[in-house]
């Protein structure tokens, strides 16, 4: 899980490295770990999703989740171990936004996840400072 989250935020780093996306990424994933407490789910399908659903928005934000799948893909290129785990990710990419319909409870909790992030003090606060 460690690993995932390294290989994941170096390459959310890499491609973007945007504070605000970067913040809201964390809290989508703390959101998705809690919610993925006590279960058998596999926690890598969360971090990778985080750190990569919205990239997409540096190129266009009305298209991003189409846009990220293509960033996930070159995630995967660079590191194939998370091959078997495409489908899932893609869910929690594609799925992600409120009109969306995730098919895998991992889609399903990422979506909600997306919105609880949103009332994640450390988000609340980093847009606090902002509007000062
Ligand atoms: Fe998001």
């Amino acid at each position: 899980m460690d690993k995932a989250n390294k290989q994941a935020f170096g390459f959310y780093v890499q491609e973007w490295n945007d504070e605000k996306i970067k913040i809201h990424s964390e809290c989508v994933i703390d959101a998705c770990l809690n919610m993925a407490n006590n279960s058998n789910l596999k926690k890598e399908v969360f971090i990778i999703a985080g750190w990569i659903h919205d990239i997409g928005r540096k190129i266009d934000k009305d298209n991003h989740q189409i846009i990220s799948l293509d960033f996930l893909k070159k995630f995967l290129t660079q590191h194939p171990e998370y091959e078997e785990l495409k489908d899932l990710i893609s869910d929690c990419i594609l799925n992600h936004r409120t009109n969306e319909v995730p098919t895998t409870k991992y889609g399903q909790i990422f979506q909600l996840a997306d919105k609880v992030a949103l009332k994640n003090d450390k988000w609340l606060e980093y847009k606090k400072s902002k509007n000062k």
